[in-house]
């Protein structure tokens, strides 16, 4: 084909693109911005079509060899996660109804192809180093910044901060920290923050290729050092075991010869049990409640879009997990099918594998979308002025269920009848229950749906039972009673990644198990202030981008995304004595 006549060619696609852009825009802009953003995203894909057919019509016109289109796997793969995520967001269908769905707001930019002026150690670019890696696709979350806790007393606020985000703490994460505290402001901030999803071909995989427990070289699932090392091609030195290199060496599908990955063997070759595509989702400790759910789920949300029906599931060891309610769970997920989930008890040989453990531990993006997946859309915003509910969360109830004793607050009837007191005078229908309920929940989906439509506040010691908050919609007050020799992020990032208004009181231990005696003056103070409002230190969670003028541009005019903005104007850079402030540490009771 000549070089003029592909001119002619990508010119006439593009007029025709233009003109669709102008009759599909006009349109557009007299329905509600939402239809707009559906509409461009679809134009998006139009483009991208277009710019496909010339650029695979100018491959293939080049390529002497035509039985199979070029990139044919990669674009399968590519195009999936193209069409699934815009699909999960509520963007793929335009004659469906328009959900405006709280995960949209924070999704990810998803990059999945190669370009020359990608960094190479960027997903779609290591397919240049690993052989047997057939895709990647790397996942920009947005930047945010978090609330600090509400604290009681400037020396306990400045104590927590040091003891989980100082300059020789380990915070998030370990030491490849991707968190700023911002004193000035009251916030932290999450930045740099990204994913990679990962697909390898012909691994042999078996349930012990992934740790099962944390290792103290972070190299677990989520641990910032971990490594798909264990999933690449074996790359033989010529001369190098002969015999070895061909037990190692199987026909593929195409004729070719492909290799495994991983060390070959030959005994168990003949036991492999072939899998044409696999997900694995083993992470440290996921047979616990709560660890299936602060790890296990983030993974499951960051690959969702690229979760086929075929796609068998390996999910470690936690279907045989002692807690029943881990099995559940995974009942819970819209995207897996019963029968697609199996453990496996053979070495696998897995065509396709995807490995989705470069996750971040905390983004509004992968806490939103398990909520709408396992609640339904509108779960994290159920509004505050319906939610009547106080829940006490106690560790003194003998509860058959807990696995470790301690953090009991001595004080705890005195603290209940003081609730009690304040929610009667109030009269404003609130009550307070005390968890866990002393019957036998029955049906753990239905006791999370009532937690997430009804609970405006959860309070109770630092336990495995405040983890239930992952539930809650947003907004939601929390009190964690900490004992002060024993301080932890893991709750407070767990509970801000969905915009819960988190409180912190730090206590002595009494004992060496760490019972605690709760301050009462301090939570009925807190309740007056906060319980049922939105909290007093402003958005929870909100944008943050290096250029807040572009955030002023955008953000400020969206009202979709407007909660999650607040303007810097006028406090941004003016540090002199008596100049309008940043908020600062919020201290009850200091106003500033
Ligand atoms: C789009 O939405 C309509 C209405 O809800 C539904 O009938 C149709 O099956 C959907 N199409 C796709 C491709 O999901
Ligand atoms: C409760 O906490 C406040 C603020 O830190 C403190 O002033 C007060 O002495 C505490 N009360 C008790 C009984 O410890
Ligand atoms: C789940 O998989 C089974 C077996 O492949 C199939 O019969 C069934 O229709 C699937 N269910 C859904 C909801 O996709």
């Amino acid at each position: 084909m000549s070089s003029r006549s592909s001119r002619i060619r990508i010119e006439f696609i593009w007029i025709f693109v233009l003109s669709i852009c102008a009759v599909l825009l006009g349109f557009a802009s007299v329905r509600r911005y939402r239809h707009a953003a559906v509409l461009v995203l679809h134009l998006d894909q139009l483009e991208q079509k277009a710019l496909n057919l010339v650029s695979d019509t100018d491959q293939w016109m080049h390529n002497t060899d035509h039985s199979v289109s070029p990139n044919a796997k990669v674009e399968d793969l590519a195009t999936r996660s193209r069409t699934q995520f815009a699909a999960f967001l509520g963007l793929g269908n335009l004659s469906g109804p328009i959900i405006e769905l709280e995960s949209e707001k924070w999704k990810p930019l998803i990059l999945r192809h190669c370009t020359e002026d990608m960094p190479p150690y960027y997903a779609p670019c290591l397919t240049k180093f690993i052989p047997n890696l057939e895709y990647g696709e790397e996942l920009v979350y947005p930047d945010f910044e978090a609330a600090l806790p509400g604290f009681f007393n400037l020396q306990d606020a400045q104590t927590w901060l040091q003891t989980n985000y100082g300059p020789d703490t380990q915070g998030q994460t370990s030491s490849n920290k991707r968190v700023i505290v911002d004193q000035r402001q009251g916030r932290l901030v999450f930045t740099g923050v990204r994913g990679q999803n990962l697909a390898f071909r012909n691994v042999r995989f078996s349930e012990d290729s992934l740790a099962h427990s944390w290792v103290p070289d972070s190299s677990h699932c989520l641990g910032h050092m971990t490594s798909t090392a264990m999933f690449h091609l074996q790359q033989q030195q010529p001369g190098e075991k002969e015999g070895g290199k061909e037990e190692g060496k199987k026909n593929g599908k195409e004729g070719e010869m492909e290799q495994w990955a991983g060390e070959p063997s030959p005994q168990e070759e003949e036991d492999l049990e072939l899998v044409e595509e696999a997900a694995v989702y083993v992470t440290p400790d996921s047979e616990r409640y709560q660890h299936w759910l602060d790890h296990t789920t983030k993974p499951l949300m960051q690959s969702a879009h690229l979760i086929s029906g075929r796609t068998r599931i390996l999910p470690g060891s936690t279907l045989g997990s002692k807690q029943p309610i881990v099995r559940t769970m995974w009942d819970w997920l819209p995207h897996i099918n019963k029968s697609q989930l199996t453990g496996s008890d053979n070495n696998l040989h897995v065509r396709r594998l995807l490995v989705s453990c470069r996750v971040p531990y905390v983004h509004p993006y992968l806490f939103f979308r398990l909520q709408e997946m396992v609640l339904g859309a509108e779960a994290p915003r159920v509004p505050l002025s319906q939610r009547k509910v106080v829940i006490w969360y106690s560790r003194s109830a003998h509860d058959t269920s807990r696995q470790n004793h301690g953090r009991e607050i001595l004080n705890e009837a005195e603290v209940l009848t003081a609730i009690r007191h304040l929610l009667q005078e109030r009269g404003l229908g609130e009550r307070l229950e005390v968890h866990p309920p002393a019957e036998t929940v029955t049906d753990q989906l239905d006791y999370i749906k009532y937690l997430n439509r009804n609970v405006a506040a959860l309070l109770g010691p630092h336990g495995g039972g405040l983890c239930n908050f992952k539930w809650l919609a947003t907004n939601t007050l929390v009190l964690e009673l900490m004992p002060r020799s024993w301080i932890s992020t893991p709750l407070y990032e767990d509970a801000i990644g969905h915009g819960l208004n988190y409180w912190v009181d730090l206590l002595d231990s009494q004992t060496v198990q760490h019972n605690m005696m709760a301050n009462v003056s301090n939570i009925i103070a807190m309740l007056k202030a906060e319980l049922g409002k939105k909290p007093v230190r402003g958005p929870i969670i909100r944008y943050r981008y290096d250029w807040p003028a572009a955030l002023e541009d955008s953000i400020r005019r969206d009202k979709s995304r407007s909660a999650y903005f607040s303007s810097l104007n006028g406090k941004c850079c003016n540090n002199a004595p008596g100049d309008l402030g940043a908020e600062g540490l919020y201290v009850l009771g200091n106003p500033r």
